[in-house]
């Protein structure tokens, strides 16, 4: 329903320090994700301040300059590396007369550029929906129709609005059921392979670390890999065969990003339960960037917001193809296994990984198996 920021846009991009320590990587991070959204970026402009404005987000002289750098690249988008309410987007757009949009806006696009599955676009629209439902009218109208169309639709009259309200909230509710119904016939897979004593191992990651490809590499790869869909589960989600202990079902899951909304989080909710209801994390890092503690740490606090903290991690360091590290097995101080490096791509070290997949699920079995011993004795 809603476009997105058309690709190869200009964009200036706007970034206070409010004194925060990560401040230098948030901004680096913005860079990579208006990259990733295909968007260039003309000029960056920074500002200090120990609040935002309430009218602006920026002070007057902050919101001149923005206006200058805008003018003087012919910028088409302006995006902010906050959140903006509805009322300071509207305010800087009739001040900047160009399009403005939040991180939030930004990420929802990555996210609905990355949606592959049924439920996870629904997700991303519902989202999209919810974000732009309050930000109807827009201050920058008469500069679309100059321009005829820069991206996201925009600045219709009234009557049109009123109109647009309704249809977007009787959307809302559409996905809202779409998503109920997804999710119940989720929840009765997950019973019933509770109830058959399969496993379920969830992919989780900060985003571009690679789970995708290591799902492609662990259901594709092999002989002992099927590449079965269920019908009632979206497609990221699939039986893999483990030699000599039968099937797990592997999950993929959307990818993690510093600083994701609140309301992302829910509203991917569906998706994460994936991850929540899992018996096996496999925390999936690229071991490569220069950031991967920081994004280990990164998942893992979006892992506790949805209450998935406890389940058992193995820690996947992918890409080891870049760096030029022996896959290998790394053991906790309980023999446990921790970490695997391998490569997705060129599939050094998979079997590694395949091999550790079997290790835990027998553990797994044993433990249940003897919780069943004790559990019977106990009875006698
Ligand atoms: P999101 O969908 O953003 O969550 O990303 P993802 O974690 O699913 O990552 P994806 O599998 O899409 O991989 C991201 C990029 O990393 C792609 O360009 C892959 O080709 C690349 N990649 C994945 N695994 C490896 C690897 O082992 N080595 C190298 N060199 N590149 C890899």
């Amino acid at each position: 329903m809603f476009e997105r920021p058309d690709r190869g846009l200009s964009v200036v991009l706007v970034s206070i320090n409010f004194g925060d320590p990560d401040y230098a990587e948030s901004l680096a991070e913005l860079k990579l994700l208006a990259d990733t959204a295909g968007l260039k970026v003309v000029d960056v402009v920074e500002g200090k301040r120990d609040r935002p404005d309430a009218a602006h987000f920026a002070g007057t002289g902050k919101v001149e300059e923005i206006g200058e750098a805008v003018r003087a690249h012919g910028a088409d988008l302006v995006i902010f590396n906050h959140e903006l309410s509805p009322v300071q987007e509207r305010n800087l757009e009739r001040r900047l007369q160009c399009r403005v949009l939040d991180r939030t806006a930004l990420i929802l696009d990555i996210f609905a550029l990355r949606a592959r599955s049924g439920a996870g676009q629904l997700q991303v629209e519902l989202a999209q929906l919810r974000h732009y439902a309050t930000r109807l009218v827009r201050g920058w109208t008469h500069l679309e129709r100059q321009k005829g169309g820069i991206g996201m639709r925009g600045g219709p009259g009234e009557t049109q609005l009123e109109i647009d309200r309704r249809l977007i909230a009787n959307k809302i509710k559409t996905i809202e059921a779409k998503l109920d119904k997804l999710e119940r016939s989720r929840a009765i897979q997950r019973r019933a392979r509770k109830r058959g004593g399969v496993l379920s191992v969830s992919l989780v990651g900060y985003t571009n670390a690679g789970k995708s490809t290591l799902f492609n590499a662990l259901t594709h790869a092999g002989v002992y890999a099927a590449d079965q869909l269920f019908a009632t589960l979206d497609t990221t989600s699939r039986k893999l065969w483990l030699p000599d202990t039968g099937q797990v079902i592997l999950s993929d899951t959307v990818g993690f990003i510093t600083h994701l909304p609140h309301a992302l989080v829910a509203a991917f909710h569906a998706t994460l339960e994936e991850a929540v209801q899992a018996d096996l994390l496999l925390h999936v890092v690229d071991s490569a960037s220069p950031n991967r503690e920081r994004q280990v740490l990164e998942v893992n606090k979006v892992l506790a917001e949805i209450g998935a903290e406890h389940l058992p991690q193995i820690l996947v360091w992918n890409k080891v193809d870049l760096t030029g590290v022996t896959p290998a097995v790394l053991r906790g101080e309980c023999g446990n296994i921790a970490r695997v490096s391998l490569s997705a791509k060129t599939g050094a070290g998979i079997e590694l990984l395949r091999q550790s997949l079997v290790e835990f699920v027998d553990t797994r079995r044993k433990q249940s198996a003897a919780l069943a011993e004790s559990e019977q004795h106990g009875m006698e």
